[in-house]
């Protein structure tokens, strides 16, 4: 048993939308946050920059913080990052959001089944999705395309507007009306907060959250390294780069209108510069 927190991070405050279904699925576990909100979108970035930003990241939760194990809330840090940050801190458990969510999702899927996956250019760039879902069901049909304009739109608030309806038809209906999708994934953990959006403009689609899929894979790790919490309180932490409005009103919607935890519990909310951490390294 171990009640420390559990690290979560990405580029801003998409993460945010796996801690719905983390205190859904594994509500004794307490959680401490990092969104990049003053550099965010990663996705247009190159790997020597997620991958550098991603180690101050990493640094600040494991060494300053404290934290029991890394979970990479955000597909392109998973799919560009994640075993150069494994192999930077051994010591703890690290896990990223599209290994096995490609895995589980391809799993589940049909032979045949037309796929869609969106995500950064960073992540449709690395192939991470189609390489992990073809190596376990080779009859898939995946049609993959990065949707630059979805992140900084929807870090802005700009959802339920006519403009966001715009870009959804540019990036999507290629998708749907020439590859003739049946399913979406939600290749970024943005665009859950336009899902809504996406289904109303296409209602036969199904849509896939990968950050719901891998809840029993976070649960696995926790197991399997004996340090699942107990349910005593705990204070969930959310740290951002820039506490931006959309930061701190996300965060609030989520305790508060999802009710997720009791009134006892305590959140706090904190901006941090990343810059001014000092590095402690792992003796490298
Ligand atoms: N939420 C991140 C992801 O899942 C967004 C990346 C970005 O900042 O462009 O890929």
């Amino acid at each position: 048993m171990d009640n420390r927190n559990v690290g979560f991070f990405d580029s801003g405050l998409g993460g945010l939308t796996c801690i719905i279904h983390m205190l859904k699925n594994l509500p004794n576990e307490g959680i401490t946050y990092f969104g990049d909100t003053a550099r965010t979108p990663y996705g247009s970035k190159s790997i020597d920059n997620i991958q550098s930003f991603s180690l101050q990241i990493a640094e600040f939760l494991v060494r300053h913080k404290n934290v029991k194990m890394l979970v990479i809330a955000c597909n392109t840090i998973s799919s560009t990052a994640m075993e150069y940050l494994q192999m930077k801190y051994p010591e703890i458990p690290i896990i990223g959001i599209t290994e096995p969510a490609a895995q589980r999702i391809a799993a589940q899927s049909s032979e045949g089944e037309r796929i869609g996956i969106i995500g950064t250019q960073a992540t449709v760039a690395s192939n991470m999705y189609e390489n992990l879902m073809y190596a376990v069901n080779p009859e898939l049909e995946i049609f993959s395309k990065a949707c630059p304009m979805f992140v900084p739109f929807i870090e802005e608030g700009i959802i339920n507007s006519p403009i966001m309806r715009e870009v959804i038809k540019l990036y999507l209906d290629p998708l749907v009306y020439e590859d003739k999708i049946s399913t979406l994934i939600l290749g970024c953990t943005h665009y859950p907060l336009i899902a809504d959006q996406i289904k109303k403009e296409y209602p036969h689609l199904k849509i896939i959250d990968p950050a719901e899929i891998i809840m029993p894979s976070i649960s696995e790790m926790l197991e399997a390294n004996d340090i699942m919490a107990d349910s005593s309180r705990k204070t969930d932490k959310f740290y951002a780069s820039d506490l931006s409005d959309n930061f701190v009103y996300m965060v609030r919607n989520i305790f508060e209108i999802e009710g997720m935890r009791d009134s006892l519990n305590e959140i706090e909310l904190e901006a941090v510069d990343l810059d001014t951490l000092e590095y402690c390294g792992n003796g490298e």
